[in-house]
């Protein structure tokens, strides 16, 4: 990892590469995310030393990529003049994955040391650029061309923020578009509130700052908001169709579990 140390909230994005990771070397894999594997290997030589099977609870997330993947290219198909904010991008190679065309220019954002890690490890491009700021500091928002469509994508970065920052960026967003798409996911209250006993944030020093039950009602923050749907993640038919065995039994026991299913929910917006 050379000089680039990543410190509290940053370190969030390990756990959900070496997930991407571990997809890629599965013989049907859900995302098949080659530079996850080159990236994780990079950020932790020995990150396959451990129990294959267990680590691959973590399938969810990327379940969860795979719906962000999704929605992000029917909308660009639509909207090839879009521009994108990849918010909280981490190591995530979206833009590879979506290989998006030149008409569309695309911003990954995440704070320096992570910037820093992505130049090592993944490759440059036409019509990508790097920043790197907090999301909250909404000075980033004044180097984005205007006047086009935006695609907004916030994976695993909204439960980081407080309410009123997430409210910030949606009206700020809102604001400077005259149309677009705004996708993230959130998690529910009960595990806003107990996320403090999350051994994995607890050993990074991070914690979860916000948590919605009815993420649809954010669309009530501005009046050019609408909500559209959601996708499924913990009971999602492609994790129940690809996932190894063991992985699906543990699902549909946690499922069981009342709140769990909806436990994180993944969300689209429009305006
Ligand atoms: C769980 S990781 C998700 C990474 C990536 N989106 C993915 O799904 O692989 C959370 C990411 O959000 C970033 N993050 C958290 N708070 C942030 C903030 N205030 N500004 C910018 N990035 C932030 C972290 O540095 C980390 O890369």
């Amino acid at each position: 990892m050379g000089d680039t140390e990543l410190v509290g909230v940053q370190q969030a994005l390990s756990p959900v590469l070496k997930a991407k990771a571990l997809d890629n070397r599965l013989p049907d894999p859900i995302l098949g995310d080659e530079y996850a594997e080159q990236a994780m290997r990079r950020l932790d030589p020995g990150y396959d030393k451990r129990r294959f099977g267990t680590s691959q609870m973590g399938l969810v997330a990327v379940v969860r990529a795979k719906a962000h993947d999704d929605w992000a290219r029917s909308f660009l198909t639509d909207r090839p003049d879009a521009v994108v904010l990849h918010l909280g991008c981490g190591l995530d190679a979206r833009v590879y994955r979506i290989d998006p065309p030149a008409t569309v220019d695309w911003y990954d954002l995440d704070y320096r040391s992570v910037i820093d890690l992505r130049r090592q490890f993944l490759p440059p491009r036409e019509h990508y650029t790097l920043i790197d700021s907090s999301v909250t500091d909404l000075t980033w928002l004044e180097r984005i061309p205007r006047g086009r469509p935006v695609l907004m994508i916030a994976e695993g970065l909204v439960p980081y923020l407080t309410e009123t920052d997430v409210r910030r960026l949606l009206v700020s967003v809102v604001d400077a578009f005259p149309a677009g798409q705004i996708q993230f996911d959130t998690v529910a209250v009960w595990a806003w509130r107990t996320s403090k006993w999350d051994p994995t944030l607890r050993k990074y020093g991070a914690q979860f700052h916000c948590g919605f039950n009815d993420p649809a009602e954010l669309a009530d923050w501005h009046p050019r908001l609408e909500y559209v749907d959601e996708a499924p993640m913990n009971d999602s038919p492609v994790l129940m169709a690809k996932a190894p065995a063991n992985v699906r039994r543990m699902y549909r026991i946690m499922n069981l579990l009342p709140g769990m299913k909806r436990s994180t929910r993944i969300v689209r917006f429009r305006f």
